[in-house]
Protein backbone atom coordinates (compact mmCIF):
# COMPACT_ATOMS: atom_id res chain seq x y z
CA UNK A 1 0.00 0.00 0.00
CA UNK A 2 0.96 3.46 -0.38
CA UNK A 3 2.87 5.06 2.59
CA UNK A 4 1.35 8.29 4.40
CA UNK A 5 3.37 10.71 4.24
CA UNK A 6 3.48 11.69 7.94
CA UNK A 7 1.89 9.32 10.27
CA UNK A 8 2.42 6.30 12.21
CA UNK A 9 3.53 3.06 10.53
CA UNK A 10 1.12 1.38 8.83
CA UNK A 11 0.66 -2.51 8.58
CA UNK A 12 1.81 -4.17 4.73
CA UNK A 13 -0.54 -6.09 2.90
CA UNK A 14 -0.83 -8.66 -0.06
CA UNK A 15 -2.44 -7.58 -2.84
CA UNK A 16 -5.72 -9.28 -1.70
CA UNK A 17 -8.64 -7.24 -3.27
CA UNK A 18 -9.95 -5.84 -0.23
CA UNK A 19 -7.21 -5.11 1.90
CA UNK A 20 -7.39 -2.41 4.81
CA UNK A 21 -10.82 -1.01 3.94
CA UNK A 22 -13.24 -0.77 6.75
CA UNK A 23 -16.31 -2.75 6.61
CA UNK A 24 -19.19 -1.36 6.73
CA UNK A 25 -21.40 -4.02 5.91
CA UNK A 26 -20.61 -7.22 5.23
CA UNK A 27 -23.35 -9.11 2.73
CA UNK A 28 -23.49 -7.19 0.77
CA UNK A 29 -19.88 -6.17 0.64
CA UNK A 30 -19.92 -2.41 1.13
CA UNK A 31 -15.91 -1.18 2.14
CA UNK A 32 -14.35 1.71 3.09
CA UNK A 33 -11.07 3.44 2.45
CA UNK A 34 -9.41 4.82 5.74
CA UNK A 35 -9.05 7.95 4.09
CA UNK A 36 -6.15 9.14 6.50
CA UNK A 37 -4.10 6.47 4.58
CA UNK A 38 -4.58 8.98 1.31
CA UNK A 39 -1.18 8.54 -0.55
CA UNK A 40 -0.96 8.85 -4.24
CA UNK A 41 -3.39 10.72 -7.02
CA UNK A 42 -4.33 7.29 -7.99
CA UNK A 43 -5.86 5.09 -5.50
CA UNK A 44 -4.76 1.23 -5.57
CA UNK A 45 -7.42 -1.02 -6.57
CA UNK A 46 -6.72 -3.14 -3.13
CA UNK A 47 -7.78 0.42 -1.11
CA UNK A 48 -10.62 1.66 -3.82
CA UNK A 49 -13.97 1.70 -1.51
CA UNK A 50 -16.75 -0.41 -2.91
CA UNK A 51 -19.96 -0.20 -2.95
CA UNK A 52 -22.74 -2.56 -3.53
CA UNK A 53 -26.60 -3.28 -3.07
CA UNK A 54 -27.21 -6.71 -4.05
CA UNK A 55 -25.02 -10.09 -3.84
CA UNK A 56 -21.78 -9.82 -6.15
CA UNK A 57 -22.85 -11.29 -9.57
CA UNK A 58 -20.08 -13.90 -10.61
CA UNK A 59 -19.71 -13.28 -14.28
CA UNK A 60 -17.46 -15.04 -16.68
CA UNK A 61 -15.88 -12.77 -19.62
CA UNK A 62 -16.49 -15.62 -22.24
CA UNK A 63 -20.31 -15.23 -20.97
CA UNK A 64 -20.44 -12.13 -20.92
CA UNK A 65 -22.55 -9.63 -23.49
CA UNK A 66 -23.91 -6.61 -23.82
CA UNK A 67 -26.83 -5.79 -25.48
CA UNK A 68 -27.93 -2.25 -26.51
CA UNK A 69 -31.60 -2.03 -27.71
CA UNK A 70 -34.16 0.26 -27.67
CA UNK A 71 -34.76 3.70 -29.70
CA UNK A 72 -31.46 2.25 -32.14
CA UNK A 73 -31.45 1.28 -35.70
CA UNK A 74 -29.68 -1.64 -35.47
CA UNK A 75 -30.23 -3.80 -31.71
CA UNK A 76 -26.43 -5.01 -30.72
CA UNK A 77 -25.46 -7.97 -28.51
CA UNK A 78 -21.57 -7.53 -27.79
CA UNK A 79 -19.57 -10.22 -26.82
CA UNK A 80 -16.01 -9.47 -24.38
CA UNK A 81 -14.06 -10.04 -27.33
CA UNK A 82 -15.80 -7.58 -29.48
CA UNK A 83 -15.71 -4.91 -27.10
CA UNK A 84 -11.77 -5.26 -26.33
CA UNK A 85 -11.24 -5.09 -30.24
CA UNK A 86 -13.21 -1.19 -30.41
CA UNK A 87 -10.85 1.51 -29.99
CA UNK A 88 -9.81 2.16 -26.05
CA UNK A 89 -8.93 5.45 -23.67
CA UNK A 90 -7.37 5.36 -20.16
CA UNK A 91 -7.96 8.12 -18.01
CA UNK A 92 -8.10 9.08 -14.43
CA UNK A 93 -11.82 9.31 -12.49
CA UNK A 94 -12.64 10.35 -9.36
CA UNK A 95 -15.52 7.83 -8.36
CA UNK A 96 -17.41 8.86 -5.13
CA UNK A 97 -20.45 7.24 -3.34
CA UNK A 98 -23.18 10.57 -3.40
CA UNK A 99 -23.11 8.68 0.34
CA UNK A 100 -20.04 10.16 1.47
CA UNK A 101 -19.48 11.71 4.32
CA UNK A 102 -22.68 10.40 5.70
CA UNK A 103 -21.60 9.93 9.12
CA UNK A 104 -20.94 13.71 9.29
CA UNK A 105 -24.82 13.88 9.50
CA UNK A 106 -26.72 15.65 12.62
CA UNK A 107 -29.04 14.34 13.71
CA UNK A 108 -27.76 10.53 12.57
CA UNK A 109 -28.93 9.91 9.29
CA UNK A 110 -30.39 6.46 7.83
CA UNK A 111 -28.40 4.56 5.61
CA UNK A 112 -24.84 3.41 5.40
CA UNK A 113 -22.74 5.69 7.66
CA UNK A 114 -19.92 6.26 5.42
CA UNK A 115 -17.45 8.46 6.84
CA UNK A 116 -15.00 10.26 4.49
CA UNK A 117 -13.19 7.24 2.32
CA UNK A 118 -16.12 6.55 -0.37
CA UNK A 119 -14.00 8.36 -2.68
CA UNK A 120 -10.72 7.39 -4.92
CA UNK A 121 -9.29 8.01 -8.22
CA UNK A 122 -8.45 4.62 -10.66
CA UNK A 123 -6.95 4.71 -13.99
CA UNK A 124 -9.70 3.39 -16.16
CA UNK A 125 -9.47 1.83 -19.30
CA UNK A 126 -12.44 1.26 -22.14
CA UNK A 127 -14.28 2.00 -24.86
CA UNK A 128 -16.73 5.61 -25.31
CA UNK A 129 -20.06 4.56 -24.59
CA UNK A 130 -20.47 7.09 -27.33
CA UNK A 131 -18.47 4.23 -29.86
CA UNK A 132 -20.94 1.57 -29.27
CA UNK A 133 -24.14 3.82 -29.52
CA UNK A 134 -22.76 5.44 -32.74
CA UNK A 135 -22.38 2.05 -34.20
CA UNK A 136 -26.14 0.59 -32.90
CA UNK A 137 -27.70 4.27 -34.41
CA UNK A 138 -29.63 6.25 -32.01
CA UNK A 139 -33.00 7.49 -33.75
CA UNK A 140 -34.71 10.75 -33.43
CA UNK A 141 -36.51 11.45 -30.33
CA UNK A 142 -34.23 9.53 -27.86
CA UNK A 143 -33.19 11.23 -24.70
CA UNK A 144 -32.01 9.01 -22.42
CA UNK A 145 -29.88 5.95 -21.78
CA UNK A 146 -30.54 3.30 -18.88
CA UNK A 147 -27.45 1.31 -18.14
CA UNK A 148 -28.49 -2.24 -16.31
CA UNK A 149 -26.28 -4.29 -14.24
CA UNK A 150 -26.47 -8.13 -13.72
CA UNK A 151 -26.93 -7.38 -10.22
CA UNK A 152 -30.36 -7.94 -8.53
CA UNK A 153 -32.51 -8.95 -5.67
CA UNK A 154 -35.41 -7.32 -3.58
CA UNK A 155 -35.70 -4.18 -1.06
CA UNK A 156 -36.82 -5.12 1.94
CA UNK A 157 -36.36 -2.18 3.98
CA UNK A 158 -38.53 1.45 3.02
CA UNK A 159 -38.38 2.78 0.42
CA UNK A 160 -39.51 -1.06 -1.11
CA UNK A 161 -39.21 -1.70 -4.73
CA UNK A 162 -41.85 -3.85 -6.66
CA UNK A 163 -40.44 -7.52 -6.12
CA UNK A 164 -36.91 -8.15 -8.06
CA UNK A 165 -34.95 -5.31 -9.55
CA UNK A 166 -31.70 -4.90 -11.04
CA UNK A 167 -29.21 -2.21 -10.52
CA UNK A 168 -30.09 0.51 -13.42
CA UNK A 169 -29.30 4.19 -13.34
CA UNK A 170 -30.07 6.21 -16.72
CA UNK A 171 -27.79 8.66 -18.12
CA UNK A 172 -29.17 11.59 -20.32
CA UNK A 173 -28.34 10.79 -24.28
CA UNK A 174 -26.02 13.82 -24.32
CA UNK A 175 -23.94 13.20 -21.26
CA UNK A 176 -24.18 9.42 -22.67
CA UNK A 177 -22.12 10.94 -25.68
CA UNK A 178 -19.56 12.25 -23.51
CA UNK A 179 -15.82 11.21 -24.03
CA UNK A 180 -15.87 10.64 -20.45
CA UNK A 181 -18.28 8.17 -20.50
CA UNK A 182 -16.77 4.83 -20.42
CA UNK A 183 -17.27 0.84 -20.74
CA UNK A 184 -14.62 0.04 -18.76
CA UNK A 185 -12.78 -3.60 -18.63
CA UNK A 186 -9.29 -1.91 -16.86
CA UNK A 187 -8.38 -0.64 -13.79
CA UNK A 188 -5.56 0.09 -12.65
CA UNK A 189 -4.49 -1.58 -15.66
CA UNK A 190 -5.51 -4.75 -14.90
CA UNK A 191 -8.96 -6.41 -15.65
CA UNK A 192 -11.60 -5.24 -13.60
CA UNK A 193 -12.24 -7.35 -10.03
CA UNK A 194 -15.19 -9.10 -9.22
CA UNK A 195 -15.97 -5.57 -6.34
CA UNK A 196 -15.53 -3.40 -9.39
CA UNK A 197 -17.88 -4.61 -11.88
CA UNK A 198 -15.72 -7.49 -13.63
CA UNK A 199 -15.59 -8.05 -16.37
CA UNK A 200 -17.29 -4.18 -17.79
CA UNK A 201 -18.50 -1.29 -15.59
CA UNK A 202 -19.96 1.69 -16.69
CA UNK A 203 -17.57 4.84 -15.48
CA UNK A 204 -19.28 8.42 -15.82
CA UNK A 205 -16.60 11.06 -15.46
CA UNK A 206 -18.30 14.27 -12.79
CA UNK A 207 -20.71 12.31 -11.89
CA UNK A 208 -21.38 10.83 -8.20
CA UNK A 209 -20.21 6.98 -8.28
CA UNK A 210 -24.27 5.46 -8.50
CA UNK A 211 -24.13 6.67 -12.30
CA UNK A 212 -21.22 4.20 -12.71
CA UNK A 213 -23.12 1.29 -13.28
CA UNK A 214 -21.04 -2.23 -12.15
CA UNK A 215 -21.47 -5.65 -14.23
CA UNK A 216 -23.19 -3.68 -16.91
CA UNK A 217 -25.23 -6.02 -19.39
CA UNK A 218 -27.68 -4.10 -20.58
CA UNK A 219 -28.01 -0.77 -22.13
CA UNK A 220 -31.23 0.62 -23.05
CA UNK A 221 -31.69 4.04 -25.15
CA UNK A 222 -35.41 5.67 -24.53
CA UNK A 223 -37.46 8.11 -25.82
CA UNK A 224 -38.78 9.45 -22.21
CA UNK A 225 -36.79 10.28 -19.51
CA UNK A 226 -36.66 6.53 -16.87
CA UNK A 227 -37.71 6.87 -13.43
CA UNK A 228 -36.71 3.56 -12.00
CA UNK A 229 -35.88 3.16 -8.58
CA UNK A 230 -32.58 4.18 -7.82
CA UNK A 231 -32.97 7.25 -9.48
CA UNK A 232 -36.79 8.34 -7.66
CA UNK A 233 -36.98 6.41 -4.58
CA UNK A 234 -33.39 6.58 -3.99
CA UNK A 235 -30.08 8.60 -5.36
CA UNK A 236 -32.72 11.70 -5.65
CA UNK A 237 -33.08 14.68 -4.07
CA UNK A 238 -35.05 17.78 -3.61
CA UNK A 239 -34.30 20.28 -6.13
CA UNK A 240 -36.39 23.67 -5.98
CA UNK A 241 -37.60 25.16 -9.02
CA UNK A 242 -39.14 28.28 -8.17
CA UNK A 243 -39.17 27.58 -4.83
CA UNK A 244 -40.89 24.03 -5.70
CA UNK A 245 -39.56 20.89 -4.40
CA UNK A 246 -39.20 18.20 -7.31
CA UNK A 247 -37.33 15.38 -6.23
CA UNK A 248 -34.76 14.89 -8.94
CA UNK A 249 -32.11 12.06 -9.56
CA UNK A 250 -28.71 12.95 -7.79
CA UNK A 251 -26.32 13.43 -10.91
CA UNK A 252 -22.56 15.86 -10.90
CA UNK A 253 -20.95 16.02 -7.69
CA UNK A 254 -20.12 19.16 -5.74
CA UNK A 255 -16.98 20.72 -5.18
CA UNK A 256 -15.31 19.36 -2.20
CA UNK A 257 -12.10 19.25 -0.02
CA UNK A 258 -11.61 16.63 2.60
CA UNK A 259 -8.48 16.43 5.19
CA UNK A 260 -6.27 13.28 4.93
CA UNK A 261 -4.54 14.33 7.37
CA UNK A 262 -4.16 15.62 10.43
CA UNK A 263 -6.10 12.15 11.26
CA UNK A 264 -8.72 13.02 13.92
CA UNK A 265 -6.92 13.24 17.21
CA UNK A 266 -3.86 13.09 15.60
CA UNK A 267 -0.90 14.27 18.06
CA UNK A 268 0.92 17.30 16.34
CA UNK A 269 4.29 18.26 18.07
CA UNK A 270 4.24 21.92 18.76
CA UNK A 271 5.84 24.92 17.37
CA UNK A 272 7.00 22.61 14.26
CA UNK A 273 5.61 23.49 10.52
CA UNK A 274 3.35 20.75 9.82
CA UNK A 275 1.95 19.37 6.62
CA UNK A 276 -1.60 19.45 5.69
CA UNK A 277 -2.72 17.30 3.29
CA UNK A 278 -5.80 16.13 1.22
CA UNK A 279 -7.90 16.09 -1.96
CA UNK A 280 -10.04 17.99 -3.69
CA UNK A 281 -12.35 17.32 -6.55
CA UNK A 282 -15.16 19.07 -8.79
CA UNK A 283 -17.42 17.28 -10.41
CA UNK A 284 -17.49 18.52 -14.23
CA UNK A 285 -15.71 21.42 -13.31
CA UNK A 286 -11.95 21.99 -12.18
CA UNK A 287 -10.94 22.55 -8.61
CA UNK A 288 -9.12 26.33 -8.96
CA UNK A 289 -8.60 26.57 -5.31
CA UNK A 290 -8.04 25.15 -1.39
CA UNK A 291 -8.16 26.55 1.30
CA UNK A 292 -7.61 25.60 4.58
CA UNK A 293 -8.36 26.91 7.72
CA UNK A 294 -6.70 25.99 11.09
CA UNK A 295 -8.57 28.00 13.69
CA UNK A 296 -12.04 26.77 13.44
CA UNK A 297 -12.90 28.74 10.39
CA UNK A 298 -12.06 32.21 11.63
CA UNK A 299 -8.99 32.89 8.93
CA UNK A 300 -8.02 30.41 5.79
CA UNK A 301 -4.49 30.61 3.87
CA UNK A 302 -4.63 29.02 0.25
CA UNK A 303 -3.17 25.73 0.41
CA UNK A 304 -0.62 24.58 -2.48
CA UNK A 305 -2.37 22.02 -5.08
CA UNK A 306 -0.14 19.71 -6.30
CA UNK A 307 0.51 18.17 -9.53
CA UNK A 308 -1.43 18.49 -12.81
CA UNK A 309 -5.08 19.10 -12.99
CA UNK A 310 -6.89 16.50 -14.71
CA UNK A 311 -10.53 16.56 -15.86
CA UNK A 312 -12.82 14.09 -13.41
CA UNK A 313 -9.98 12.80 -11.53
CA UNK A 314 -9.35 14.77 -8.22
CA UNK A 315 -6.47 17.01 -7.20
CA UNK A 316 -4.43 16.37 -4.15
CA UNK A 317 -3.00 19.71 -2.40
CA UNK A 318 -0.95 20.49 1.05
CA UNK A 319 -0.44 23.47 3.04
CA UNK A 320 2.41 24.06 5.30
CA UNK A 321 1.05 24.78 9.03
CA UNK A 322 3.00 26.79 11.50
CA UNK A 323 1.76 24.47 14.47
CA UNK A 324 1.74 27.29 17.29
CA UNK A 325 3.82 26.52 20.63
CA UNK A 326 0.39 26.69 22.70
CA UNK A 327 -0.74 22.98 23.35
CA UNK A 328 -4.57 21.95 22.81
CA UNK A 329 -7.05 21.17 20.19
CA UNK A 330 -7.43 22.62 16.79
CA UNK A 331 -9.93 22.64 14.35
CA UNK A 332 -8.75 22.43 11.07
CA UNK A 333 -11.10 22.61 8.16
CA UNK A 334 -10.43 22.68 4.26
CA UNK A 335 -12.47 24.03 1.60
CA UNK A 336 -12.48 24.11 -2.67
CA UNK A 337 -13.79 26.38 -5.01
CA UNK A 338 -14.27 25.24 -8.95
CA UNK A 339 -13.84 26.76 -12.33
CA UNK A 340 -17.57 28.40 -11.71
CA UNK A 341 -17.04 30.09 -8.54
CA UNK A 342 -19.02 27.29 -6.41
CA UNK A 343 -17.62 26.81 -3.29
CA UNK A 344 -18.27 24.35 -0.21
CA UNK A 345 -21.32 25.71 1.86
CA UNK A 346 -21.13 25.48 6.04
CA UNK A 347 -24.05 23.31 6.43
CA UNK A 348 -25.32 20.23 4.95
CA UNK A 349 -28.52 21.54 2.82
CA UNK A 350 -31.60 19.30 3.96
CA UNK A 351 -32.83 19.21 0.76
CA UNK A 352 -30.60 16.92 -0.38
CA UNK A 353 -31.59 14.50 2.48
CA UNK A 354 -28.58 12.20 2.75
CA UNK A 355 -26.73 12.82 -0.54
CA UNK A 356 -24.48 15.06 -2.26
CA UNK A 357 -23.03 16.17 1.30
CA UNK A 358 -20.29 18.81 0.78
CA UNK A 359 -20.26 20.94 3.79
CA UNK A 360 -16.98 21.58 5.26
CA UNK A 361 -15.73 19.48 7.55
CA UNK A 362 -13.98 20.05 10.89
CA UNK A 363 -10.96 17.50 11.54
CA UNK A 364 -10.03 18.44 15.39
CA UNK A 365 -6.47 17.64 15.81
CA UNK A 366 -4.26 17.65 19.41
CA UNK A 367 -1.19 20.15 19.86
CA UNK A 368 1.10 18.58 22.42
N1 LIG B 1 -23.48 -0.99 -10.06
C1 LIG B 1 -24.19 -2.09 -9.76
N2 LIG B 1 -24.47 -2.95 -10.75
N3 LIG B 1 -24.60 -2.34 -8.50
C2 LIG B 1 -24.34 -1.46 -7.47
O1 LIG B 1 -24.72 -1.72 -6.33
N4 LIG B 1 -23.31 0.68 -6.84
C3 LIG B 1 -23.08 2.02 -7.36
C4 LIG B 1 -22.09 2.00 -8.52
N5 LIG B 1 -22.43 0.97 -9.45
C5 LIG B 1 -23.60 -0.28 -7.76
C6 LIG B 1 -23.17 -0.10 -9.10
C7 LIG B 1 -22.60 2.97 -6.38
S1 LIG B 1 -23.77 3.59 -5.33
C8 LIG B 1 -21.30 3.41 -6.36
S2 LIG B 1 -20.83 4.64 -5.31
C9 LIG B 1 -20.27 2.85 -7.26
O2 LIG B 1 -20.80 1.76 -8.01
C10 LIG B 1 -19.09 2.36 -6.45
O3 LIG B 1 -18.17 1.74 -7.28
P1 LIG B 1 -17.03 0.83 -6.62
O4 LIG B 1 -17.70 -0.23 -5.78
O5 LIG B 1 -16.22 0.28 -7.74
O6 LIG B 1 -16.22 1.76 -5.75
Amino acid sequence: MSQPQQATARPMFTDASRAGLIIREKEPANLEFPFPYLGSPVTPTNEFFVRTHFPLPAISAKDWTLTVDGEVERELILSYDDLLKLPATTAPVLLECAGNGRAQLVPKAKGLLWDTGAVGTAEWTGVPLSAVLEQAGIKKGAVDVILQGADKGEINDEPRAPGTIHFERSVPLAKAMKPEVLLAYQMNGKDLTQDHGFPVRAIVGGWYGMSSVKWLTHVTVTAATFEGYWQSLEYAYWRRERGRPTLTAVTEMLVKAQIARPALSELIPSGKPYRVFGAAWAGESEVTKVEVSTDGGKTWSEAKLLGNAAPFAWRLWEHEWAVPRTPGQYKLMARATDAKGQTQPGKHDHDRRTYMINFVFEVEAEVG
